[in-house]
């Protein structure tokens, strides 16, 4: 017996592999197809006629995909998406005029956020996350990176990673729990940043590891926040306790962050809207992928970060919300398509790539996820069209008909 039988769809994957430079736009189109799902992982894929012919008295559900889409569930690698309270003052302050790093040094911005989430129990923040979890996978995206980092201190940290694991364990969602515990400076080392990266590598960073609450660490890596000196020695700390390196790099300004790609093992550098030269050859040489976020410059009115030439350049590029209460507040990958796409001149096929398998590998999960394939989990998602290119071209409405997380359908569009 099967669990489910998938008919008469569109596929449209890669092949499991990195899509570096070119090779981004490789995209296998399968016609009239079908996938056999047993416990959570995908066990067969074949032409409709060949697997009716194998399954249709042994499959305890049949869905009918009616010649509509069918594309790996998106991965995105890079979000906040553990938060609660909003900032929708500070989105109209900054179209007055005010830039989001001068709300940030006012004590606005991710400290706002932060005496929130300080406030908040963790039930709170279990409730918001559900809510959350609900519409990512609405919009398609089956597993998805969250951080800390809104809370700056031992308890509240570690409350927001604890949430993560809660709902982890509650729901059908798979969030892959990452430590920024240098995420901002904290107010109460505000005269004494030292003092807290001793603080974070003497005591959180061992507690989160040891108690395996994140498998990520990453810092801002940003002017008047982390330099690339701190982030170095933040990353290494981490990495000592088997935290995995990963970076907020050359967003506002280029300080020398991506290129600590050459210095250690940095499993992406994200943002990327100012990187020089020297950062793109660092990130090729310690095989980084390049995590751009189009939500976010979109939202902040900034010129987006120049994904061709990082593509030219022979980078693997992968795309992600960054969702977050202050600089980007989506929960949609069809939307970071779309701008990708429209903005930053990716082609689709690139696109549909860096949302899929180049994200799964920005988070080291690309032995599960991220395609299309037998014995990778069976999280993927039907269009309701029957093409991915309709994700950017028929923009600002779901495009996403059902969604499936391990074989299980967890989200239906109504219309
Ligand atoms: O990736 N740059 C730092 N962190 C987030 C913003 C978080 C926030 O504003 O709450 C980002 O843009
Ligand atoms: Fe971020």
């Amino acid at each position: 017996m099967i669990d489910l039988l998938i008919i008469r769809a569109e596929i449209f994957t890669s092949d499991g592999k990195l899509k570096k430079g070119e090779k981004l736009k490789e995209v296998k189109h399968l016609s009239d197809y079908g996938i056999a799902v047993k416990d959570g992982i995908i066990t067969d894929i074949g032409k409709t006629e060949d697997m009716l012919k194998k399954y249709h008295r042994q499959a305890k559900e049949i869905l009918d995909a009616g010649g509509k889409a069918l594309i790996p569930g998106f991965v995105d690698p890079h979000t906040h998406a553990v938060f609660t309270g909003s900032r929708e003052q500070e989105f109209k302050m900054r179209l007055e005029g005010k830039s989001y790093m001068e709300i940030l040094q006012a004590g606005g911005g991710i400290l706002n956020t932060l005496k929130k989430v300080r406030e908040a129990s963790l039930d709170e923040l279990v409730i918001e996350l559900k809510k959350r979890v609900r519409l990512f996978f609405a919009y398609g995206t089956t597993t998805f990176e969250a951080k800390s980092g809104y809370g700056l201190n031992f308890d509240d940290e570690i409350k927001m990673l604890k949430a993560i694991q809660i709902v982890n364990s509650e729901t059908d969602a798979e969030i892959i729990p990452t430590f920024i515990g240098a995420h901002a400076i904290p107010p109460e080392y505000k005269d004494n940043k030292e003092k807290y990266i001793e603080k974070l590598i003497n005591e959180i960073i061992p507690y989160v590891a040891e108690n395996k609450l994140a498998e990520f660490i990453d810092v801002f890596c940003e002017k008047g926040v982390y330099t690339a000196g701190e982030t170095l020695k933040i990353l290494k700390a981490g990495e000592k306790y088997g935290l995995k390196p990963k970076m907020h790099a050359d967003e506002i300004e280029s300080i020398g962050c991506s290129e600590l790609a050459e210095k250690l093992k940095i499993y992406s550098c994200d943002h990327l809207l100012k990187i020089k030269k020297s950062g793109i050859e660092a990130m090729k040489k310690g095989d980084t992928i390049a995590t751009l976020l189009p939500g976010t410059a979109f939202s902040l009115k900034e010129p987006f970060a120049n994904a061709r030439e990082l593509i030219d350049n022979g980078l693997a590029v992968a795309l992600a919300t960054d969702c977050n209460p202050g600089s980007s507040f989506s929960e949609s990958m069809p939307q970071i398509i779309t701008l990708a796409v429209l903005m930053m001149n990716m082609l689709p096929k690139e696109a549909l790539n860096a949302a899929t398998i180049n994200a799964a590998y920005a988070i080291d999960k690309q032995n599960k996820l991220g395609s299309i394939e037998i014995g990778k989990q069976a999280d993927f998602v039907i269009l309701k069209e029957k093409s991915y290119l309709f994700i950017p071209y028929h923009y600002g409405v779901n495009p996403i008909w059902k969604t499936f997380k391990r074989g299980k359908c967890v989200s239906t569009a109504d219309y």
